[in-house]
């Protein structure tokens, strides 16, 4: 059913404040420093296309989703910023995934095959980049040489990147040298990334590890390109110590609702609560309709409506009759 009014609860997203932090998050990185706009789960819950617009205007040089449907989903609202859709490519997705022009992230031979296959079918790019686990315990390339090996066979294979995903959390399992000298492991990372790709590919390719957290704190690991979600959003991530705070964030996102009914009275039962509940879904329905809650509507009940049959405590009474009706 279609409604006449507009929901009454409602969350509100802040557009300017989307760009704010956008801009906030530009001012930590180098000017080569690329930025992925993370908006997977619905853009933390912001609304998917909404947000990602916002960033591809804010000047956000990658979009970062989840699943194929969001990156489709993406391309159908006609964004076309490169995507990096994050879960691992299952075979079976590689041609639509070609046909949105989403990257792909690959982590076996499999679906490195299937991709290629994919491509030459369609006789277009298949857009890829490799995640190397780094002690997250998401599965990743275990032999990124042997891979790129396969991967030089299959001319339309095209590699974006290679990516690993930590947290500040994770960062003390990064390792002996990050104990001993902060930034080493990254330097490690990036060096022998670089020797491989030179050596199999004779050209270099973003390398990225950094989501909000480790953007924020350690500026050795933004390498290439940094992908961030919820400083984009407003938030500082909870492991991000105060001292590490130096933006000025914007919260994106309000929670709206109408006040759909107020007591004159102090004393608050668990009946008036239900009658508020009741009152406010009665709100949405058209008058002297039956509600799906089983009740008749005999009259619409508008909180801003000011009617001498429903003020004081009569209208209490008629609430808590409401809700009593409907098993409350
Ligand atoms: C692979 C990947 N990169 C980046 C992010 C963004 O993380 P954050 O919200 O901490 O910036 C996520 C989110 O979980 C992710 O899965």
């Amino acid at each position: 059913m279609l409604l006449a009014m507009p929901p009454l609860t409602y969350v509100a997203v802040d557009p300017a404040a989307l760009r704010h932090n956008l801009a906030q998050a530009r001012t930590l990185l180098e000017p080569a420093t690329q930025l992925m706009a993370v908006v997977k789960a619905n853009a933390y819950g912001h609304g998917l296309v909404l947000a990602a617009s916002v960033f591809a205007e804010s000047g956000a040089d990658w979009l970062g989703v989840s699943t194929l449907e969001e990156g489709a989903a993406l391309r159908a609202a006609g964004l076309h910023l490169p995507i990096l859709v994050f879960l691992p490519c299952p075979p079976e997705q590689a041609a639509d995934l070609i046909a949105h022009r989403l990257s792909a992230t690959v982590v076996g031979e499999e679906s490195l095959v299937a991709l290629a296959r994919a491509a030459e079918i369609a006789q277009r790019p298949a857009h890829y980049q490799f995640y190397l686990d780094a002690g997250l315990g998401r599965p990743g390339v275990d032999d990124l040489p042997r891979l790129m090996e396969i991967a030089s066979g299959f001319p339309l294979l095209v590699l974006d990147g290679l990516y690993m995903h930590l947290d500040a959390a994770a960062a003390p399992r990064l390792g002996p040298l990050e104990t001993l000298k902060p930034g080493a492991e990254f330097r490690l990372f990036a060096a022998t990334a670089h020797e491989i790709t030179d050596r199999l590919l004779g050209t270099r390719v973003p390398l990225h590890a950094a989501a909000s957290a480790l953007a924020l704190t350690r500026p050795e690991a933004r390498l290439d390109l940094v992908r961030l979600g919820t400083l984009l959003y407003g938030q500082y991530p909870a492991s991000v110590p105060p001292a590490a705070r130096s933006l000025d964030l914007r919260p994106a996102r309000s929670l709206r609702s109408t006040v759909a009914w107020r007591s004159n009275s102090s004393a608050c039962s668990s009946a008036n609560s239900a009658a508020v509940i009741q009152n406010a879904r009665r709100c949405q329905e058209p008058s002297g309709t039956r509600s799906k809650s089983g009740f008749s509507i005999q009259r619409s009940i508008h909180p801003r409506q000011k009617s001498s049959s429903t003020m004081g405590t009569s209208r209490t009474a008629r609430a808590m009759r409401i809700a009593r009706a409907s098993g409350y």
